[in-house]
């Protein structure tokens, strides 16, 4: 059976006591199935969170938001993925608040791919249509549309499930597309019931423990 990818983009948000309380929050469904949970928090509570994980054996994995491009050495600020694979089986890379915020071009992207699958992390790389750029190597894509990311206008979720399909049949190594921008514990079933659709990227409403945890129960 597929997996069904449920992932929270905490961006730029939580200390280390905010993020104890969520997972003290956070409520595990007792039947998981397919369903597999990533958490993307800030670099500064990977450690931390990777720890109360395998403390408690919590069923979640964990993804960067962001990945140097370049190996290590002098490049003050940046996290290499070697680094990262310490924490992280995940990264998130090309999210739109990147591209415009921090100018991330296509080849940037590309060689930031190509840094964290040579570290054995999964990039999951964000595109906000279909005919957008992919790099060589993606096998895990998000659809996020710029309307949707934080608006509460989400998708309409055909519209979202034939991205996902154009996706798959343009590039024949992406093997799941997930859908993000305002998904919601009321939405979410919407946009996973698709066909083509295999997951979540949530932002603001993973914030919150009990509406990530009712996110996960009805996807
Ligand atoms: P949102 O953000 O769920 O708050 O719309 C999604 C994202 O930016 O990944």
């Amino acid at each position: 059976m597929n997996n069904l990818f449920i992932v929270a983009n905490w961006k730029s948000n939580k200390t280390v006591s905010e993020a104890k309380n969520w997972l003290d929050e956070f409520k595990i469904s007792e039947n998981l199935g397919e369903k597999e949970i990533i958490i993307c928090p800030p670099f500064t509570l990977l450690g931390f969170l990777a720890e109360e994980i395998t403390k408690g054996d919590l069923p979640i994995k964990l993804g960067a938001q962001d990945v140097s491009a370049f190996e290590g050495g002098a490049h003050t600020g940046e996290v290499k993925a070697e680094e990262l694979k310490e924490f992280a089986q995940y990264v998130i890379i090309g999210h739109s608040e990147r591209r415009k915020n921090f100018h991330e071009d296509d080849s940037l992207l590309a060689q930031k791919v190509s840094m964290s699958l040579s570290s054995n992390l999964t990039p999951i790389f964000c595109v906000s249509s279909p005919d957008m750029f992919i790099p060589q190597g993606v096998s895990l894509v998000a659809y996020e549309p710029l309307s949707a990311i934080g608006t509460g206008n989400a998708d309409n979720p055909e519209n979202a499930d034939g991205v996902a399909a154009q996706i798959k049949e343009t590039n024949k190594i992406v093997s799941a597309v997930l859908y993000g921008g305002s998904v919601t514990p009321e939405n979410v079933k919407s946009f996973t019931e698709m066909e083509n659709i295999d997951g979540v990227l949530v932002g603001g409403a993973s914030l919150n423990a009990s509406s990530f945890s009712n996110i996960v129960k009805n996807a």
